[in-house]
């Protein structure tokens, strides 16, 4: 009998485990699954191996917060059986019973991976902790299709069914339901659109407002063909009539997030209306290397929970994710660096020692105005010498990220060259950066480029220092939050 995850007792001095970001007690995580809002709980459920730290024996793990930043853990739920290892998928709440298993309940429909790649369902009558697999499993099979698989679902109101969105090889097909059981293809997307470097994962298509008018957004993961290699999530604006994805002409792929380590990230269902946000959260790793970062009892966290909203950048439309407001509540002290600002020096802004009795886990903000299109950069450094740089070029629209002297080394992959990410240039940028032990979320501008990055120091980063190409730079309300 293998012990329940939350059976496990550990603590955070494990010297890359996050303070603020979900990790599994004991063994490995991958894709967050089946994320669900229902009566004040959202629920998190995940890829996990409990057996060990390294992919395999795919269960879905189980967490629960109230706040999207304080999560419980719960004992897993789904286990393998005879039609295969329980992979990727979504959880829906059946207000109108149309499934059958009660009125109300809470019904994940994910990818059975057996010898064939199925699509299975399971029901939970008592808010989460439990699931029952349906007798008739599976109920969404393909004769011809190896990569067929992880299943997200919600309720399509103006065509009263059920929408089921797979990721089928390079292409995302879309299904028809009234009771999520017999299911029927609308349609296929994707061909010859966006990256096709790798296999398509873990779509996830739902609606955002711009300008009052609904736009359809459609997330796809891609394995391998990230903008930065490896593993990285696309996405496509246009309009879904209950049938067909219509993509607006946009020059593809966009990616979500350009940074090297955040994948198959998709949204909650059942988000009340009341509280109207479209919520995200991805894993924070990268296949080019998650089976080998340097931890031991554990493999791999989430991202903070994001809320994800359609702006327009100047050039044209993207979808911009920022922390949930919820994040705030971890702020401890605030270290208020304040404003700088250096000419025709060529002398870096240096705040040494920024956070006494830093753990490795803070946030830190602030507007920076460049002198017109000057490019500048800024740093986190340890005592050793390790270091994770950001720099912005605005004569190239280019930010670039450059950890490969962060961190321990584990693996030629990490280490990688420059991290690009497109942005547009503009007069100042407000900066935010989420700083965990083992991982840095970099938000620019509200969300607009963002960039996640994994990063293994040996020790606590604890400098901060500014440069730029030519004299000047002005810096405004530099702040540091201790977190936790
Ligand atoms: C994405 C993925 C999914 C699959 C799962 C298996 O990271 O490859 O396509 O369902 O992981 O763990």
């Amino acid at each position: 009998e293998i012990k329940q995850s939350a059976e496990y007792n550990f603590n955070y001095n494990e010297k890359y485990r996050p303070l603020y970001h979900f990790t599994p007690q004991y063994g490995w995580m991958n894709d967050p699954n089946g994320m669900v809002y229902l009566d004040g709980v959202f629920h998190l459920f995940y890829q996990y191996n409990p057996y060990g730290a390294r992919w395999g024996n795919m269960h879905w793990g189980h967490t629960v917060s109230k706040d999207l930043v304080n999560w419980e853990y719960k004992p897993y739920v789904l286990v393998p059986d005879k039609l295969g290892a329980i992979f990727s998928g979504s959880a829906v709440i059946d207000h109108e019973n149309t499934a059958g298993f009660g009125k109300g309940a809470m019904v994940a429909i994910f990818t059975s991976a057996g010898e064939r790649q199925t699509q299975s369902i399971a029901y939970s009558l008592d808010g989460g902790k439990t699931f029952t697999k349906y007798e008739g499993n599976p109920v969404l099979t393909d004769a011809n299709i190896i990569d067929f698989r992880d299943p997200k679902v919600f309720w399509h109101a103006p065509s009263k069914q059920w929408v089921m969105s797979l990721a089928t090889t390079q292409t995302i097909t879309f299904y028809g339901s009234k009771n999520l059981k017999e299911w029927t293809r609308l349609s296929e997307f994707g061909e010859g659109l966006g990256g096709h470097g790798g296999v398509w994962e873990c779509p996830d298509l739902f609606p955002l407002t711009y300008e009052g008018k609904t736009k359809w957004v459609l997330f796809v993961s891609i394995n391998p063909g990230g903008p930065n290699g490896g593993s990285a999530t696309q996405y496509f604006i246009g309009n879904f009539d209950g049938k067909t994805f219509t993509p607006d002409t946009m020059s593809y792929p966009l990616w979500l997030d350009y940074g090297r380590d955040n994948y198959a990230g998709v949204t909650w269902s059942n988000v009340p209306a009341t509280d109207g946000r479209r919520l995200f959260i991805g894993w924070m790793s990268n296949w080019d290397y998650a089976n080998e970062t340097p931890t031991q009892n554990f493999r791999s966290a989430m991202t903070v929970a994001r809320v994800l909203r359609l702006v327009h950048n100047g050039e044209h439309l993207v979808v911009a994710s920022e922390p949930v407001k919820e994040l705030e509540s971890l702020r401890r002290e605030a270290v208020l660096l304040g404003d700088k600002t250096r000419t025709n020096t060529s002398d870096a802004i240096t705040f040494e020692n920024f956070l006494p009795n830093n753990q490795g886990a803070y946030e830190l903000t602030f507007t920076v105005t460049p002198n017109e299109t000057d490019s500048f950069s800024f740093a986190l450094e340890n005592a050793k010498g390790e270091t994770i740089k950001y720099l912005f070029d605005g004569a190239n629209k280019t930010l670039s990220v450059d950890r490969s002297k962060s961190s321990v080394a584990f693996n030629a992959n990490f280490a990688e060259t420059l991290i690009k990410a497109p942005m547009v240039a503009k007069k100042s940028y407000t900066v935010r950066l989420l700083v965990d032990k083992s991982s840095t979320e970099l938000f620019v501008n509200n969300g607009e480029v963002v960039q996640t990055n994994a990063v293994f120091p040996s020790e606590v980063y604890n400098t901060l220092r500014f440069n730029t190409s030519k004299g000047t730079l002005t810096l405004n309300n530099v702040t540091v939050y201790k977190l936790k």
